[in-house]
């Protein structure tokens, strides 16, 4: 069987390449999965840049899903069986014909459900819905902020925040985004290339998601009204910093909190990596990726797919998604 490699940080033209992989044999613990698609993040785009501090060094595979058929299985497993079709959280590895993953990292997935859905439940879907539902609990009523809400994550976290019965303000880049956001029920779209945040929204947010960072982090924080929740989950304008300098004025941009602060504000300010979620708390992980095939299966959520390529255009797919042409889900079919 085959893998993508990622032998060199750059373009995606010279970033990548294809060569047979080993096949290994599950643990306990583990399940092996035969690939159908698997699915392209953000953090794929980074980590291909070099800017991303937890990929592993090169060469190596990178990609945080797939979609496939169970064909290998440890003797611990038993919510899931040979020949089943399921959705791996792959934690890397994802670009490949067979992945091996946690046996909590996968589920179940009906043998005809959309498999850019599929690919869009696992790493985006879960890392909404743990920010959404379990880091901050978002209530009926309160005001919400979403940056870059046409994305990925930005999706579908403004379906669950819709789900949930909150007013959504989200923000996107281009005319064209602000319709997908119209149509997918945001309630106030802004435009942040027209309008900063800061000078289009006048109310007060009970919670932020903010996956810019830098000064946009900071904005968010100026937004929040006291008992509101920021949540942090991603960096995206560090790919615009080209030297030490443009990195250092990200992170100042953060700003500083003290905790004091927050006591006297009752503010919280939430840091989302669901890495280390599915290294320290597997079963949340679970939780999360159960739930998000629940909400789907009953038609609660319904994940925007933006493009399914077949595996000889990988490195259209990472232009599309680098340059921001992309709306929703993109995967990479074998
Ligand atoms: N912490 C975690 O566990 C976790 C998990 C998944 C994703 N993430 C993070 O969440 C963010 C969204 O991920 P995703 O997979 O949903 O990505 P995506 O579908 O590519 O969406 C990202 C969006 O961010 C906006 N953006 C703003 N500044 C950008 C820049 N400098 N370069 C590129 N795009 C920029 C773009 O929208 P506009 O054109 O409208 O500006 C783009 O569509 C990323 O920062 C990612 O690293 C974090």
């Amino acid at each position: 069987m085959d893998a993508i490699f990622l032998v060199k940080n750059g373009k995606s033209e010279i970033a990548f390449e294809r060569k047979e992989m080993k096949v290994l044999e599950p643990s306990d613990d583990e399940v092996g999965v035969e690939v159908e698609a698997f699915g392209l993040n953000f953090a794929d785009v980074m980590a291909r840049l070099g800017l991303y501090k937890d990929c592993p060094p090169l060469p190596t595979i990178i990609g945080y899903e797939a979609v496939g058929k169970v064909i290998k299985i440890g003797k611990n497993i038993g919510h899931v069986k040979i020949g089943d079709r399921v959705i791996a959280f792959t934690r890397f590895g994802g670009y490949a014909q067979y992945v091996l993953t946690q046996g909590v990292a996968c589920v179940k997935i009906a043998d005809d459900y959309d498999i850019g859905k599929a690919l869009a439940l696992a790493t985006q879907y879960c890392t909404a819905y743990y920010a959404c539902c379990v880091a901050t609990n978002v209530l009926p009523g309160e005001r919400v902020l979403v940056q870059a809400a046409a994305g990925g994550v930005g999706t579908a976290l403004v379906q669950l925040c819709k789900w949930k019965g909150a007013i959504v303000y989200g923000t996107a880049g281009s005319p064209k985004k602000l319709e997908y956001l119209k149509a997918q029920g945001v309630d106030f779209p802004i435009n942040y290339n027209e309008k900063s945040i800061d000078s289009a929204i006048k109310e007060k947010m009970d919670v932020v998601f903010d996956s810019l960072g830098g000064s946009d982090f900071k904005k968010g924080w100026n937004l929040l009204e006291r008992g509101g929740r920021l949540v942090g989950y991603g960096a995206a304008t560090q790919t615009d910093s080209k030297n030490i300098f443009g990195t250092l004025k990200l992170g100042v941009g953060f700003g500083i909190y003290h905790p004091v602060q927050l006591l006297m504000e009752s503010k919280a300010l939430i840091g989302v990596n669901m890495l280390r979620i599915a290294d320290y708390k597997p079963n949340t992980l679970k939780y999360c990726m159960e739930e998000v095939v629940k909400l789907a299966e009953s038609g609660i959520i319904d994940p925007v797919v933006g493009g399914i390529y077949s595996i000889d255009k990988l490195n259209e797919a990472h232009n599309d998604l680098e340059s921001r042409k992309s709306v929703g889900k993109l995967g990479v079919k074998w």
